[in-house]
């Protein structure tokens, strides 16, 4: 019985580095993704043609301090997270009609979660 529960026990720890180790995997690559975005978005506070993406995750779309956004994006009352992300980025102006990002979107659903994984540790 004693040695069941070790063993539960191993196979729930093993189970969560593997995740940590996949999540890791996935912000990797999603990095790379990024370099396509890197010409207008900075990884931290600082704005250029589009607004600094630090701390992206959790904001309300819109906000980065001292960006001129379109009056669409200040007006589409969304806050950031893995869902709105994914819908944004497959596809930006049916997300947020009139919005001005000059960008068509990454159509790949798995590039996508690799992208999110990584705006995700942008602090
Ligand atoms: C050619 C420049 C350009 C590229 C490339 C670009 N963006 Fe943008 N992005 C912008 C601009 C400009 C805005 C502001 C849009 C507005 O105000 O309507 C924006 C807005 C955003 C926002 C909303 C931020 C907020 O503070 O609400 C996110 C998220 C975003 N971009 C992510 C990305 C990601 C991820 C990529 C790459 C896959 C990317 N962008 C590629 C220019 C760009």
């Amino acid at each position: 019985m004693r040695n069941l529960a070790a063993g539960k026990f191993a196979a729930v720890v093993l189970g969560l580095s593997l995740s940590a180790a996949a999540l890791a995997a996935d912000a990797e690559s999603g990095k790379k993704i990024f370099v396509q975005c890197s010409v207008c978005h900075a990884t931290d506070g600082r704005n250029g043609t589009g607004p600094g993406l630090g701390g992206l995750l959790g904001r309300k779309a819109g906000t980065a301090p001292g960006f001129r956004y379109s009056r669409a994006m200040k007006a589409s009352e969304i806050i950031w997270n893995e869902t709105t992300l994914d819908a944004y980025m497959a596809a930006p102006q049916k997300v947020v009609p009139g919005n001005v990002m000059p960008f068509s979107g990454v159509p790949d659903a798995a590039a996508r979660k690799d992208l999110i994984s990584y705006l995700a540790t942008l602090k």
